[in-house]
């Protein structure tokens, strides 16, 4: 039957449309989406205008993308929705563990293999040296032997390896093992927050709305071993005046960490330290990855 299409039943229409989808999840996810989609329409009552405008904004999105920029997450990001999707991801966890936060655009798998004590510091650096150091333990506090840490930070001044270096050169990076008692250290120096990258549709966007585009001082880490839920996270310096505004909405309060000027529990107490826990939840046959972002150069090679 002929269908009179307007602005409600064109909603309908297009559900009904997809209802032959045979992969149920995908028709579990498209439905709410066209739903919300023609909600926020109606709300915003838009105009042709500004669907166009909406319409260049995610092409420049699009085109900003390369093997090392992922401007399609960075969007995700300063909209709330790699938080919200970490979020969720925390809630499905068999037990609570440390707290998921944002991959971001500098991750690189393949970052060296250090022991326990090394330091992530490979070029001349003005930063404040520190320890970081704690245990990774499962949800009973007992330590985790063996468990895979892998961190990346910005330097003193606010900048990645990439966006300093030959993306060959890995700086401020490294794959460390946990020992006997699940105990692991590391020398680094002391990172400095930073704007988020600007140069693009997503940078246009933040400014549009008056908005900082400031992350706080962090380093970010992924924890996991056979048999614990693999954890995405990142440490955020108490102190830093953009601790409960990041525009990326990584941090949340049981990741906010400081320096310990002196520290006699320290690996190195003649260091000032960041001390953590992180604490695993077991794994389930259904969880499935934790990383909301990618290295970029992998997701420009799967497309
Ligand atoms: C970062 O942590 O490096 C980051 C995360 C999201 C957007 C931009 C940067
Ligand atoms: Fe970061």
């Amino acid at each position: 039957m002929l269908r009179a299409i307007d602005e409600n039943t064109i909603t309908d229409a297009a559900i009904e449309q997809m209802a032959a989808t045979p992969n149920p999840r995908l028709k579990q996810i498209m439905e709410p989406l066209v739903k919300h989609l023609h909600a926020w329409a109606r709300e915003a009552d838009l105009t042709p205008e500004e669907w166009l405008e909406g319409i260049k904004f995610l092409t420049a999105v699009g085109q900003k993308c390369t093997a090392f920029r992922q401007e399609f997450i960075l969007l995700s990001d300063t909209l709330g929705m790699s938080s919200l999707i970490n979020s969720l991801h925390d809630k499905r966890a068999a037990e609570a563990g440390t707290k998921s936060s944002l991959v971001g655009p500098f991750y690189r798998q393949d970052s060296p293999p250090m022991k326990l004590g090394d330091t992530i510091v490979t070029k001349p650096t003005n930063g404040l040296e520190v320890v970081l150091y704690g245990r990774v333990t499962d949800r009973a506090g007992k330590g985790v032997p063996n468990a895979s840490v892998e961190v990346w930070q910005p330097d003193e001044t606010g900048n990645y390896d990439l966006q300093k270096h030959d993306p060959s050169e890995m700086d401020l990076r490294g794959h460390f093992h946990t020992d006997s008692e699940g105990r692991y250290y590391l020398r680094t120096v002391a990172p400095l927050g930073y704007m988020i990258p600007m140069d693009g549709p997503v940078g246009d966007m933040i400014r549009a709305q008056k908005r900082h585009g400031y992350r706080p001082a962090h380093i970010h880490f992924i924890v996991g071993a056979p048999g614990y839920r693999e954890v995405v996270t990142a440490l955020y310096l108490a102190g830093d005046p953009h601790v409960d505004s990041d525009t990326v909405f990584g941090v949340t309060e049981s990741l906010v960490t400081k320096v310990n000027e002196k520290d006699p529990g320290s690996p190195i107490p003649t260091l000032p330290s960041i001390k953590f826990d992180f604490q695993l939840a077991a794994a389930t046959t259904k969880d499935m990855t934790g990383r909301v972002g990618a290295d970029p150069s992998q997701i420009v090679a799967k497309a």
